[in-house]
């Protein structure tokens, strides 16, 4: 089974679950049902990925109860601003068919528009109100989560920042680590750009695994939250796999050394206005 992680709220979430970007809304209820029979009890959605309707229809034409399940959502960029992200919180909450949501984040900071310090107050509210239990944020820089706490003290339980082999933030960690915020990867296998690495293919037939699950072995033994995609039952399956078998220290630090200047693969935080 999945262990738990603890953020600094209290609230507990499965370390790893299903990532659903790109996953076409008819196509959710199937694949969301798939998954909670494999074991998985976390799904990580957003506004932007038009899915809601469709993952909250898995959840509840499934057998697992609704708060056996940890289910995340994103607010959009259009929508920060106080008022805003109080309505765009009901309108995907509405979508869910959800009386309550298991954590809700900031998507992106967007630092030009200059809005998610207001943005975080309504999430503070949301919380206060019960309506979510933990919130936290996506794609901050450093300088974007000193801001959220010096300006209203309430640090974020998550930032959800891209994190593979190719990219894996050692300095961005390290910062979580020092405010107490739970490190957890999206594209945690690079979009399957990383899964021909002849190193990870090495370390992965040592335990009759793949080179997608020694990724994500690497990123549990790390203690980060990690949210991979597939659409594939068999992948999924796979994907979850990934609790019987530990990678040595020399492994780790291999996989370590793949780590690249240029390996990011989607926009960088500090510059993305859209
Ligand atoms: P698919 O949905 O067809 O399984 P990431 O989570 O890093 O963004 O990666 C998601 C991509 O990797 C998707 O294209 C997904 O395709 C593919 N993928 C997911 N799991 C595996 C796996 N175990 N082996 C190979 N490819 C995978």
């Amino acid at each position: 089974t999945v262990p738990m992680i603890t953020l600094n709220d209290g609230t507990k979430i499965p370390q790893l679950g299903l990532g659903v970007w790109k996953m076409p809304d008819d196509e959710a209820p199937g694949i969301i049902m798939s998954a909670l029979n494999n074991g998985y009890r976390h799904i990580d959605t957003a506004a932007a990925y038009g899915n809601e309707v469709g993952v909250g229809k898995g959840i509840a034409q499934s057998d697992v109860a609704r708060d056996e399940i940890f289910v995340t959502s994103k607010l959009w960029n259009d929508r920060q601003g106080f008022d805003e992200t109080l309505r765009a919180f009901d309108e995907s909450m509405g979508k869910l068919g959800f009386e309550t949501l298991d954590m809700y984040l900031i998507h992106w900071p967007m630092p030009a528009k200059d809005k998610y310090v207001e943005t975080w107050k309504a999430f503070i509210r949301l919380r206060d109100e019960g309506r979510v239990r933990a919130i936290g944020v996506s794609n901050f820089l450093p300088d974007h989560l000193e801001r959220l706490v010096d300006e209203t003290g309430v640090t974020p339980c998550v930032n959800q920042v891209e994190l593979h082999p190719r990219f894996q933030q050692a300095a961005q960690r390290k910062v979580h680590d020092k405010l107490g915020i739970a490190t957890e990867c999206w594209s945690p296998l690079g979009q399957g750009e990383v899964l021909g690495e002849p190193a990870l293919i090495e370390i992965a037939s040592r335990y009759g695994k793949s080179a997608a699950q020694v990724i994500l072995r690497w990123e549990i033994q790390l203690g980060l939250i990690t949210i991979p995609k597939s659409a594939n039952h068999d992948r999924m399956r796979e994907n979850i796999s990934v609790f019987d078998f530990e990678l040595s220290d020399a492994e780790m630090a291999q996989i370590a050394s793949l780590d690249s200047k240029d390996g990011r693969i989607g926009p960088d935080p500090a510059t993305a206005d859209f």
